[in-house]
């Protein structure tokens, strides 16, 4: 995969690197996640997590952790993974801070994915790689092996 440039502004991004709080790392045996946690024919996907947080930039600036693990109060503390909250079709549902944690999605419903939310709609529909080429088609993260 080539470095990408994400050039787009995207603000809470923007203001959290502005805070310029001192992050902990990715764990190493974290630089590639795959998520497989919603069953379904488009598989599974490798999140290319070191990658986020250190080589692709948006504005100009890393991604700061909090932005996708958003629960983080401040950058210094070590992110829980998304399905501490986030559970699967048909388990109980957790709270936080008296919140429901909607489930991580259901299988073949695109609109239920919290990652569609997280990453598709709120950056990858709004940010291009430095060639200018779009990252929000299904193959960006859907690549069939
Ligand atoms: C920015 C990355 C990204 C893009 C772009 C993306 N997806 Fe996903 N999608 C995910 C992730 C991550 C999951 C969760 C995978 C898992 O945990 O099993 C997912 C899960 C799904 C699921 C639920 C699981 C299943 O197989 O039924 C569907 C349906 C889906 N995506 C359809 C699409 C379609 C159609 C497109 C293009 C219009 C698309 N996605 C684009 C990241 C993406
Ligand atoms: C672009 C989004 C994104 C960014 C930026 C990001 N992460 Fe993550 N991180 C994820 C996702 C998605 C997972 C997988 C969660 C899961 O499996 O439920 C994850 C998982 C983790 C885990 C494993 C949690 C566990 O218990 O399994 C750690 C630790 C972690 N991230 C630390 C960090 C740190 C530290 C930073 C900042 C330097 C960071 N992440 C930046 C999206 C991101
Ligand atoms: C400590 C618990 C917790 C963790 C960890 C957590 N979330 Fe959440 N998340 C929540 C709660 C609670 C809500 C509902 C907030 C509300 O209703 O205002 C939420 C809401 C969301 C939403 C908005 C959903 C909607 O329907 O509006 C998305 C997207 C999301 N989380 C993605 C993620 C991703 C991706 C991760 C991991 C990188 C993550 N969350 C980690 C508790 C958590």
């Amino acid at each position: 995969m080539s470095k990408w440039t994400l050039g787009v502004s995207i603000g809470v991004a923007a203001l959290l690197t502005s805070l310029g709080v001192l992050a902990a790392d990715i764990p190493a045996d974290k630089a590639v996640i795959t998520l497989d946690q919603i069953p379904g024919k488009q598989g599974s996907v490798k999140f290319p997590h070191a990658k986020h947080a250190t080589e692709f930039k948006v504005d100009g600036q890393s991604i700061p952790c909090k932005t996708c693990h958003h629960t983080m109060k401040s950058d210094a503390e070590t992110p829980q993974s998304c399905e501490s909250c986030h559970v699967k079709t048909g388990e109980t549902q957790k709270q936080f801070e008296g919140k429901t944690a909607p489930v991580l999605g259901v299988s073949g419903n695109m609109k239920s994915v919290i990652y569609h939310q997280n990453c598709l709609n709120s950056c990858h529909k709004k940010a291009k790689a430095a060639d200018g080429k779009s990252i929000a088609t299904c193959k960006t993260c859907h690549v069939k092996e």
